[in-house]
């Protein structure tokens, strides 16, 4: 099947208390990406998933997966969708392989020890699966978390804040993990607050606030659209106005004349060689200089001027 693997149309939530968590959402997701939904808290990421996974009821809108509606076709639907959901939930005084056994059987497949033996060794759990989860670490609880999600082998994977509370070598490793999940043709859509995750790993991003959908693009077509440079260039000598041979340039006199300021660039290194440029033209016009200090935006620039509702741009 070529359509997208999931399609959300017009899907909105309005709780109980009157907050509108999801407002006309329209996205679809290809077979086989890692979609990166990011956003503030409070933004909808959990009510999205939540709504996809028959956890939280929609108010208006519709859900397709695999081609079918997911409210006529949920049985069918739910068994090829797996979600590691953000609040650690399961019986503690389980065993790591029993816990997960147990999650297979939730969706109607019977036992089987080779899968099980694959998700708990991917997961780096097989030493541990005798263990009672209450006794592991949380970053070890939230492995478990995802090899309960992964025990009936979901074409389409939902992952809510998976690192969240996991050391930095933890996280690069399960990042490790969810690119082989997706090399073996799973479909993963992850909420993160560590946008360097998204980075890393999306091959497209959307972003979220306040229950809608503020964009969605390829990754790298954001960073080459949004991405801004940004430069500082501490001067030698004030400068009380720019010479007019800068003049073509994103520049600005800051702090009395004493730094000179590019705020410029696309993404594609645009900022860097005019960045060079402008140092050529000073060193040509004897123009000192004591400093250069020059940074790139990254994602999480981008998202967070998006959600404060300006342009992109480096801070
Ligand atoms: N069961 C509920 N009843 C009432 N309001 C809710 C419920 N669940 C979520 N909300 C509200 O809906 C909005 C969206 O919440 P949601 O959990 O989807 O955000 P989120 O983007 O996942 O945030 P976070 O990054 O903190 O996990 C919030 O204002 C939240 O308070
Ligand atoms: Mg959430």
């Amino acid at each position: 099947m070529d359509g997208p693997i999931l399609e959300l149309r017009g899907l909105s939530k309005t709780y109980k208390g009157g907050v509108r968590a999801l407002d006309s959402v329209d996205l679809d997701i290809r077979r086989g990406e890692i979609f990166a939904l990011l956003g503030p808290n409070g933004a909808g990421k959990t009510t999205l998933i939540g709504a996809v996974c028959g956890l939280v009821r929609p108010t208006e809108g519709t859900i397709r997966a695999f081609g079918e509606d997911v409210k006529s076709h949920w049985r069918s639907v739910r068994r090829r969708i797996g979600l590691v959901p953000q609040e650690l939930a399961f019986d503690m005084f389980a065993r790591v392989d029993h816990s997960v056994e147990y999650s297979r059987g939730m969706f109607g497949y019977p036992p089987n020890k080779a899968r099980l033996e694959e998700v708990l060794r991917s997961l780096s759990l097989w030493d541990k699966r005798e263990v009672k989860i209450r006794e592991l670490s949380g970053g070890m609880k939230r492995r478990v978390m995802i090899a309960k999600a992964l025990s009936h082998d979901p074409e389409l994977l939902f992952l809510d804040e998976p690192t969240a509370g996991v050391d930095v070598e933890l996280r690069r490793d399960m990042w490790r993990q969810i690119g082989a999940l997706r090399d073996q043709g799973t479909t993963i859509i992850l909420t993160t607050h560590y946008i360097e995750e998204a980075q890393e790993m999306a091959d497209r991003v959307g972003v979220i606030n306040k229950g809608k959908l503020l964009l969605v693009d390829d990754k790298d077509a954001i960073m080459a659209k949004l991405g801004r440079t940004e430069a500082r260039i501490i001067l030698g000598a004030p400068m009380s106005e720019l010479p007019p041979a800068l003049g073509e340039f994103p520049l600005s006199l800051e702090d009395e004349g004493r730094t000179l300021r590019y705020r410029g660039g696309d993404g594609t290194g645009k900022g860097k060689r005019e960045i060079a440029e402008v140092l050529r033209l000073l060193v040509r016009q004897d123009i000192m200089f004591e400093e250069v200090d020059t940074r790139e935006s990254t994602l999480e620039d981008i998202v967070v001027d998006l959600v404060d509702g300006r342009e992109g741009g480096a801070a």
